[in-house]
């Protein structure tokens, strides 16, 4: 399924300076992008028993209409660990959906049973929708093409940990930055920090949409089709899947499915200390030699969407919408 929503802007920040639900990146600002990495580190140290009071009581609700691994189980462990219990819908197959509920109503449903609501769709905007008509905060888990927030906020913590800084760094994103959600948040979310340069490598027809690139002047953006170009300039590599779900035509995915590899060869002219990053599942974008070499961050990213997802849950406990 692909389309579009319409939705209306919701809240920014309210009284508890966290936001009433987590949908955009765009609506986070450096300091609630920070509060939410220090949160995160704070949950990390927590004794186990101390956390598992922080949603105790509350009900967490995933409905991922879309397939998922790692945000599904991570939001699911997340708020597990901080005490809530966890109602889910991960197959819309079984759901009243297939009857032909609306999204909206499936929501509203939601609304009724859970403290806070994760939601994956395949739609642009699906979560600002279901924010629209819910009065619990509401978590994007991945909206299309769109956005994916909680994705973004673990990867700067991944960045955080690994470099103690995100200021000054030079990043590559590599693959398919058209329609890839966890890309586009990101370049929202490096355009708070100071002197970041982005090279951005896609295959021909794959390039950053240019809205993005319009909004986040403040990142020092150089774009290439060429992949080799940039590599020894940069400190990380964030490389993404070509994602075959989101083509139109299936035949424009089979002439660019196998456009790029990061190999050990590759990693080989970068610099010393590089590291690759990708929100995973990967495919064929990055050989398995690389698995076993310092440059791998991305199973370490990964894990790190627990206590991220953690934080996010804990923040959102309490506000009002
Ligand atoms: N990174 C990510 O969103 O992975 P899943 O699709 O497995 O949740």
């Amino acid at each position: 399924m692909k389309g579009h929503l319409a939705a209306k802007p919701v809240k920014k920040a309210n009284s508890n300076h966290f936001l009433s639900d987590v949908i955009s990146i765009s609506d986070f600002s450096r300091q609630t992008i920070e509060l939410v990495l220090t949160q995160a580190a704070k949950l990390e140290k927590m004794p186990r028993e101390k956390k598992a009071k922080i949603l105790q009581n509350k009900l967490v609700a995933t409905l991922f209409l879309e397939p998922s691994t790692r945000t599904r189980l991570s939001f699911e462990s997340a708020a597990q660990n901080l005490g809530a219990k966890v109602v889910s819908l991960s197959e819309p197959q079984t759901s009243s959906l297939s009857k032909g509920e609306s999204f909206s109503d499936t929501i509203k449903m939601a609304n009724g049973y859970a403290d806070i609501i994760v939601v994956r769709h395949s739609f642009d905007g699906a979560a600002r929708r279901a924010a629209e008509v819910c009065t619990k905060p509401i978590v994007n888990a991945g909206d299309g093409a769109n956005q994916h927030p909680s994705q973004t906020l673990l990867d700067l913590y991944t960045i955080y940990k690994e470099f103690g800084k995100i200021d000054g760094l030079k990043i590559m994103m590599a693959g398919d930055l058209k329609y890839g959600r966890t890309v586009h948040s990101l370049m929202y979310a490096l355009s708070h920090f100071k002197d970041v340069t982005v090279y951005l490598y896609s295959p021909v027809g794959l390039e950053m949409p240019k809205y993005i690139i319009e909004e986040t002047k403040n990142l020092k953006i150089h774009q290439t089709n060429n992949l080799e170009k940039f590599i020894p300039n940069v400190d990380i590599i964030y490389a993404t899947r070509i994602q075959k779900e989101r083509f139109p035509d299936e035949l424009e995915y089979q002439k660019v499915k196998n456009a790029y590899v990061i190999t050990n060869e590759l990693i080989s002219k970068a610099k010393k200390g590089v590291k690759i990053m990708h929100p995973l599942p990967r495919i064929t974008e990055i050989a398995q030699e690389v698995d076993s070499t310092p440059a791998a961050l991305y199973f370490t990213q990964a894990a790190n969407g627990i206590p991220v997802r953690e934080a996010i849950l804990s923040l959102l406990q309490d506000v009002k919408k």
